[in-house]
């Protein structure tokens, strides 16, 4: 359910809730209290200014101080949270401010959270939406008893310095439903494997399609095998969990640009025959991010309505050792024709990628973007709280530079090094599913590419940021990001301009 968010014109002191949050920018000398404040430290009998004093607070991005009010004020605890300078926050910064306040509520048991907004934040009041809905963001389905939460933010009152606009309201609205569908995208990630497979992926994907007006096509194993998606088959046919490959469209009248998000929907990654170690293997129950991250994208696109062509493709299945399995040194052949040596049946995702690749392909996109918790070799190369991201076309990676710019997300740039081309060379196939250790998040993305074709295509290897931005990760640490999610809708919304 989403927050029950107000927004009116208010001073910080006439605010009444469980938690006040009253956000200050950074002053240049220390010690004077902003206005929004002298009429609570009054209230408080000077407490608030002492406290501020002697930690020091000048507003610095992130800088907080926290104090029991004792009833004395409309609210029974007061936060004071640094916006830092004026001039570099931005709607990321304000995303992260506002799912601060959201998440401290929430480990303050509190149900009700007021926000004193700062005078010239009122056309950030959509980050201010998203980032609420994400802070809030807990997955507790599973606790029963004494460790399920007895309380939870229900209700939001976002102050102004001045009367809100006419279309507060419906930006706020926005940001919600934008910030709720990056939920869906973590709720789909959390699900244990037992519950999240690619029968239930689908019909979650079916679901949330209706629910937002959007096509949907759902093709079983059997239609996946008739296609010729020979990939996908390979993968997901040591699983009793049949593979299931996901088509969501949306289509409006006048588009300018067709553009197509591919994820990897791997909903458990045994390894296959060439098993994973048993410590940690329970964390590939993330390893359909990427898959969810495109679903959850369509129901952020339903929501802004862009005047362009989006399409998301998830390809599902469960990699899994069995009698049946395939194994390494098989040669399958894909979707696109091309023939593909097996190395390691752990290197699946590129695998159930390739095939979704060259279908993305056959729909004449302007530009496809995929996603996918791919390499282990990505998250040594840049840690797990940033993504790695390669551009086939110059032009492209700019369009993309863009949008990261704008969603505020931690990706980085990653090369497609010719020189390595060679690791993923067979002699007996036309293409080595997998080169050696060195440099394996970029022989994944060169193995990808061999399915992409030509076109304009950017690839992004999600390993790190998804297996960290789940129940309590990024929203505590780093505020908020939809670890792709943000990007992929500031794409698509730059291309309707
Ligand atoms: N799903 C994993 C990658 C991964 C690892 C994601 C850790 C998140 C956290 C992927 O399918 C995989 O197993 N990749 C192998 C590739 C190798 C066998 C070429 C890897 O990274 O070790
Ligand atoms: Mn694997
Ligand atoms: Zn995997």
């Amino acid at each position: 359910m989403l927050l029950e968010i107000q927004v009116r014109a208010a001073q910080a002191l006439e605010l009444t809730a469980d938690v006040l949050v009253v956000g200050i920018f950074q002053t240049g000398g220390k010690g004077a209290l902003p206005p929004s404040l002298k009429q609570i430290d009054e209230a408080l009998g000077g407490a608030l200014a002492k406290l501020m004093a002697r930690e020091e607070f000048s507003g610095k991005r992130d800088q907080t101080i926290a104090l029991s009010t004792l009833g004395r004020i409309g609210a029974e605890k007061l936060m004071v949270v640094g916006l830092g300078d004026r001039r570099s926050l931005g709607a990321p910064e304000v995303r992260t401010f506002a799912a601060k306040a959201a998440r401290g509520a929430n480990v303050d048991k509190a149900a009700s959270l007021a926000i004193a907004l700062p005078g010239g934040l009122e056309t950030e009041l959509r980050a201010v939406g998203e980032g609420l809905e994400l802070g809030a963001y807990r997955f507790t389905k599973y606790l029963t008893g004494d460790r399920k939460p007895k309380r939870s933010l229900a209700t939001v009152t976002l102050g102004l310095a001045s009367r809100p606009k006419p279309n507060a309201r419906s930006l706020v609205s926005i940001g919600q439903q934008v910030g709720s569908a990056v939920n869906f995208s973590r709720d789909l990630s959390n699900e244990p494997p037992n519950v999240i497979y690619p029968e239930t992926f689908a019909t979650a994907a079916e679901a949330l399609a209706k629910a937002n007006g959007l096509r949907v096509q759902v093709f079983d194993f059997k239609e996946i095998r008739r296609r010729g998606m020979k990939l996908i088959d390979a993968v997901g046919r040591g699983s009793s969990r049949e593979p299931r490959f996901i088509h969501m469209s949306w289509t409006p009248k006048g588009a300018k640009r067709k553009l197509v998000f591919v994820g990897k929907g791997i909903t458990f990654d045994t390894g296959g025959i060439s098993i994973k170690p048993a410590a940690g293997m329970g964390e590939m129950k993330h390893d359909m991010s990427g898959a969810a991250n495109v679903v959850a994208l369509m129901a952020a696109v339903a929501a802004v309505k862009p005047k362009v062509e989006v399409h998301a493709i998830a390809s599902c299945a469960e990699n899994m050792p069995d009698g049946d399995a395939y194994r390494p040194g098989d040669i399958w052949g894909s979707l696109d024709g091309k023939t593909v040596e097996i190395v390691n049946t752990d290197a699946e995702g590129r695998l159930v990628l390739a095939d979704a690749l060259a279908y993305a392909r056959s729909l004449d996109p302007d530009l496809i973007v995929d996603n996918a918790t791919l390499t282990g070799a990505c998250m040594v190369a840049l840690g797990s709280t940033t993504a790695g991201w390669y551009a086939s076309h110059d032009d492209a990676a700019r369009e993309f530079a863009a949008a990261l710019k704008q969603s505020g997300e931690s990706m980085w740039r990653m090369p497609l090094l010719e020189e390595l081309r060679d690791q993923i060379k067979s002699e007996v196939a036309d293409v080595k599913q997998a080169g050696d250790r060195y440099g394996g998040s970029i022989t994944a993305a060169l193995f990808l590419r061999e399915f992409a074709g030509t076109g304009r295509w950017i690839h992004c290897d999600i390993a790190g940021p998804a297996s960290v931005d789940r129940p309590t990760g990024w929203s505590q640490t780093k505020g908020a990001t939809g670890h792709a999610v943000l990007t992929f809708l500031a794409l698509i919304e730059r291309s309707s301009r």
